[in-house]
């Protein structure tokens, strides 16, 4: 009685019960004073049916940003709608409020590519809530460059802090396993290593602004294909080299706030329900120091849960209270795991710009952000082919612009993953803004085809699922050599979109239509036969089949989904006015088949155990990583399978010399410096990325012939300029995870470091010696799998 009194009149009670303070009092004081459902509650998202006042938005009804997710069997009926209308509407949930101890409600929102939340609110005309959407995270890695996704954290987590928000719930850093994989686009590459730097370069940028992230999605979440069945099978050492190590990296170098356990089951237990996944490997051998929730309606057992250290479960529903409540009734689960996830919560909390009752503004400087996302997304676009110095544009005043997606640019992907956005700047616009002429009748019927197509367009798809794309128009033969005539060159957008809840599919995605083969076909032929050249820009968020067509084109520009400043920042690289220095951070195989998991992506289902019905029906399903470690340029380079494109590829306008590698000893005592130079040897400024690379022995354990163990990226050198560029080998370098022995091991004998300009375009190698074998760390024994794994072996 008391309890919902004091709920109405918080200063009153606060003034009259002398409860402890979050804040004031220390921690384990408040923790005591709780009530069992109060720490039932705060460990439960404020989701559905329950949260602090005022009373969330109406059963059944949906703000624009929210979303449905797969719901539990705790939580069978309705959408999860995070109760945060009353104060940032459209995020994807929030904490419970108990006010008589002063523990505020904190505010948790998507997602990794910018602020997710509503634009427009009820009942507010005056304004809008608008966010940048930043390039995505595919984007980010591409630029190697550790400061400027730092710096797009700084200017992405200034909008979390200043919209209201307390918890950024990204990024996300799932290894890209497949081309295929839905949410690659969210995720930055095929390699930890690059996955770890980028991940604790934005969250060591994103909570400089005082506010945190949810690293996500915690473990071996490489697919969407019954993503919250699954169970994903995958060895202890190719978990530990491949699939834990990115985000070890992150915990280590950037301490996230919070970490977001994933859907799938790992080695048959749900990620949230595994002690030694959330607790031994995370947080006693890594040292992390915040809270974990589950993923959107993630897991089973709310009890399991808990004793696993997954603290907060989320969006949240009152069953999962019901059960935690009972279970330390019936002394099923033990109150002191309680008192533990409560405090790893408070911890948290009482960092909050909600707990500091932070008056923010509601009015971030979006202008500012966007020059910061359209230099990002210049720095990250990667230059695949060019031919005859087509690009960078030169005399060009007049461009054939084709292809959709010239004149409907894709910003970034779909699901949590996407951003409302003011605006998204087209290809057309960024050309025209730049001063140059985009040729009719192009410029005029490209945009009639689109709004008829997509008025014609199947509704009600959802936000799970991306709108299915507009046939590429058809233009006749004639229609195109009047192009030819008009224009100086020919640019041809291809897009692809993706996001949660579904995987790609080989036909019409990851290999182009036919449409789009006669259209590079047709519009080739008739540039070429008039000299003039054709080029290619990607607009796409996962990897694509190019090997078929790449001969028929001048040039091709990856350009990602670089965010809202999309066409601006394409042609800052057309035009030459920033040099291309990205290089691929995920490989682009020669064909499918190529690729080492496509035998076992996205694995078994099991539709005769299925259950429910439609938007409840669940599949059991199973996927065996029998690639192992060999996911990447590890396989591609090991088993000398040619790429189309390889991992750590890109040109440059320019040209670049490596000279002068040093080792700083010939013989490996606890670490080597490497130092090189690199020169500028063209005509115009640029930046290079050097890759450095180890090859181990491989006497007792069976290694990748090569594995990226640093990597930098110049500043802008002029013609002639040079810089010496340095990395360190430790000893954890030089190791592989040994499962017998559960330890990383590094072992005697020869070592290769090679620095490349891509991992096969080596520029300069050293070799040094590690005399004895080296036990270089010791960990626990976890994961493991309940069944043999036939894994690949060189
Ligand atoms: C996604 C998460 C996201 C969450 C909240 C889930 O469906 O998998 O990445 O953060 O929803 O919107």
């Amino acid at each position: 009685m008391l309890f919902s009194f004091c709920y109405f009149l918080q200063s009153f009670c606060l003034a009259q019960s002398n409860a402890p303070q979050l804040g004031k009092d220390p921690i384990k004081k408040v923790i005591a004073a709780m009530t069992l459902e109060e720490k039932a509650k705060l460990l439960v998202g404020a989701g559905r049916g329950f949260g602090p006042p005022p009373p969330a938005a109406a059963p059944g009804k949906k703000d624009s940003a929210n979303k449905a997710s797969a719901p539990p069997p705790a939580a069978p009926a309705g959408p999860m709608i995070g109760r945060t209308e009353s104060k940032v509407p459209g995020a994807a949930g929030n904490t419970y409020a108990i006010p008589r101890l002063g523990i505020p409600s904190i505010v948790v929102s998507d997602g990794p590519a910018g602020l997710r939340i509503s634009p427009i609110r009820k009942g507010d005309s005056s304004k809008t809530y608008y966010a940048t959407a930043f390039p995505v995270g595919t984007l980010l890695a591409s630029s190697w460059d550790v400061d400027l996704v730092k710096q797009v954290g700084v200017a992405f987590g200034y909008e979390v802090h200043e919209y209201g928000v307390d918890v950024l719930l990204g990024p996300g850093m799932n290894i890209h396993r497949n081309p295929l994989g839905g949410r690659n686009f969210e995720y930055y590459s095929e390699d930890p290593l690059v996955t770890g730097k980028m991940a604790a370069a934005i969250v060591n940028g994103i909570q400089s602004n005082g506010v945190g992230t949810s690293i996500k999605h915690y473990v071996a979440n490489n697919q969407e294909t019954h993503r919250n069945t699954v169970n994903t099978i995958v060895s202890e050492r190719a978990m530990r080299e491949i699939y834990l190590r990115g985000f070890e990296i992150a915990v280590k170098e950037s301490q996230p706030w919070t970490v977001m356990t994933s859907y799938n089951k790992l080695n048959g237990t749900y990620t949230s329900e595994r002690n030694d996944l959330v607790t031994t490997i995370l947080r006693n051998e890594w040292g992390f120091k915040g809270f974990v929730m589950t993923d959107w309606g993630g897991g089973r057992d709310p009890v399991a849960q808990m004793n696993a250290g997954n603290d907060l479960i989320m969006p949240g529903n009152p069953n999962q209270v019901k059960v935690i409540i009972d279970a330390v009734n019936a002394k099923q689960l033990d109150a002191k795991v309680l008192d533990k996830n409560v405090e790893r919560m408070l911890n948290i909390i009482v960092q909050s710009p909600s707990f500091k009752n932070y008056k923010y503004s509601d009015a971030p400087d979006l202008k500012k952000d966007a020059a910061v996302s359209r230099m990002a997304a210049s720095e990250g676009m990667v230059l695949l082919k060019n031919n005859g110095a087509a690009l960078p544009f030169n005399a060009v005043k007049k461009v054939a612009l084709f292809g959709n997606t010239s004149y409907d640019i894709i910003a970034g992907g779909t699901g949590s993953g996407d951003v409302n956005k003011a605006y998204t700047v087209s290809l057309l616009q960024g050309l025209q803004n730049a001063g140059l002429q985009v040729t009719d009748p192009l410029a005029k019927s490209y945009p009639a085809y689109i709004a008829d197509a997509k008025a014609k367009r199947p509704k009600g798809r959802g936000m799970f699922q991306a709108p299915p794309p507009i046939p590429e128009m058809d233009i006749a033969k004639a229609d195109i050599d009047q192009q030819a005539n008009d224009a100086d060159v020919a640019v041809i957008t291809l897009g692809r979109n993706a996001g949660e809840g579904a995987d790609r599919k080989l036909e019409n995605d990851y290999y182009l239509s036919s449409a789009e083969k006669d259209l590079l076909k047709n519009v080739s032929d008739a540039f070429h036969a008039k000299g003039k050249k054709v080029v290619v820009v990607l607009n796409i968020g996962g990897v694509i089949e190019v090997s078929s067509w790449r001969d028929g084109v001048d040039a091709i520009l990856l350009a990602w989904q670089p965010g809202l400043e999309a066409g601006n920042a394409i042609t800052d690289v057309l035009s030459g006015k920033v040099n291309a220095s990205g290089k691929l951070a995920t490989t682009f195989p020669v064909d499918y088949k190529d690729v080492p998991s496509a035998k076992n992506f996205p694995g078994k289902e099991f539709l005769d155990q299925a259950t429910g019905e439609g938007f409840r029906k669940q599949v059991p399903a199973e996927v065996t990583y029998e690639d192992g470690i060999y996911v990447g340029y590890r396989y591609y380079n090991t088993f000398k399978v040619e790429p189309a494109y390889e991992f750590g590829y890109g040109l440059s306008y320019t040209t670049f010399n490596y000279s002068n590698l040093k080792l700083s000893a010939a013989a490996f005592k606890g670490k080597i410096e490497v130092t090189v130079t690199v020169t500028n040897s063209g005509k115009v400024a640029g930046k290079e990325v050097a890759q450095l690379y180890l090859s181990a022995p491989a006497s007792k354990m069976d290694k990748p012939t090569i594995e990226l163990k640093g990597f930098a990226k110049t500043h802008l050198l002029q013609p002639g300029e040079s810089q010496t560029l340095s990395f360190e080998i430790t000893p954890k370098d030089l190791s592989s995870y040994d499962t017998q022995n559960e330890a990383w091991v590094a072992e005697s004998g020869n070592y290769k470091a090679s620095i490349g300009a891509s991992s096969k375009d080596i520029k300069q190698t050293a070799t040094f010696t590690l005399a004895k074998q080296l036990v270089v760390e010791k960990d626990n024994k976890a994961l493991t799998p309940q069944m043999e794994i036939t894994e690949m072996k060189k």
